[in-house]
């Protein structure tokens, strides 16, 4: 267990579908976040969170909770790969209560959707992030290269990250591939165009 998990108070970590008359909670935080301010419907966050009632599989959403309340969540979603052809499990939507912040439950969280992902036999996790790397990166995650991506009506730079699968047979200390940054002359749509275009439609909820 790490130090810091110790330190601080452990709460339940749900599966939203175990506990769907929260759905409505969480889904106002995400909305407040990233869906309005990304310019989409009031019922967008509502609508992301019914996709993700899944128990073993992707999209999922995870909930901690103190007491019946809901303080936290997190999701696991798949979008494409950001290094190869196909699909990858991507950690989103990770969003703590203010009130609730600095006690180790991000933490709890995301620690949480790893082991969920890893546990079903993904291997390796990605996230985008525009200015949390710090708190990833106390977790564990490690950069692997920049994407554009799109935060409100806006495109910005955001940092791709990723997380392995710590199996035995993989403790060899190699740094996870990454790819070219992409250059900051260049335009951010013509960036986008470039790299993913299915990343940068998107946004980091
Ligand atoms: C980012 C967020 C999820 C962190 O949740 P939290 O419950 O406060 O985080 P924790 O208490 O578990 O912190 C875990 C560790 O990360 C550190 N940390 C927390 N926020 C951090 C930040 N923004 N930058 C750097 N380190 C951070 C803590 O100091 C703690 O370190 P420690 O374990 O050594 O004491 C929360 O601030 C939040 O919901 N922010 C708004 C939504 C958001 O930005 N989500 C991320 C989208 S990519």
């Amino acid at each position: 267990m790490a130090a810091a998990d110790r330190c601080h108070q452990r709460l339940p970590i749900r599966l939203l579908a175990d506990c769907p008359g929260l759905l409505g909670t969480v889904a106002g935080w995400l909305q407040q976040e990233w869906f309005t301010p990304a310019g989409h419907p009031a019922t967008a966050a509502i609508e992301a969170l019914e996709q993700r009632l899944h128990r073993d599989r992707a999209p999922l959403a995870l909930v901690a909770t103190s007491g019946n309340a809901p303080v936290g969540t997190a999701s696991l979603v798949l979008a494409a790969h950001p290094l190869e052809p196909g699909e990858a499990l991507y950690l989103s939507s990770v969003f703590v209560e203010s009130t609730s912040r600095h006690r180790g439950i991000g933490r709890q969280l995301c620690n949480a959707a790893a082991a969920r992902a890893f546990g079903m036999g993904v291997e390796r996790l990605f996230l985008l992030t525009a200015d949390q790397g710090h708190f990833y990166a106390g977790l564990g995650w490690e950069p692997c290269g920049e994407r554009v991506t799109s935060v409100g009506s806006k495109l910005c730079f955001a940092h791709l990250m990723t997380l392995r699968c710590q199996a035995p047979s993989d403790r060899s200390g190699r740094r996870p591939a990454s790819t070219p940054s992409p250059s900051r002359s260049e335009t951010l749509e013509a960036i986008a165009a470039r790299t993913h275009p299915r990343l940068a439609a998107g946004s980091l909820a």
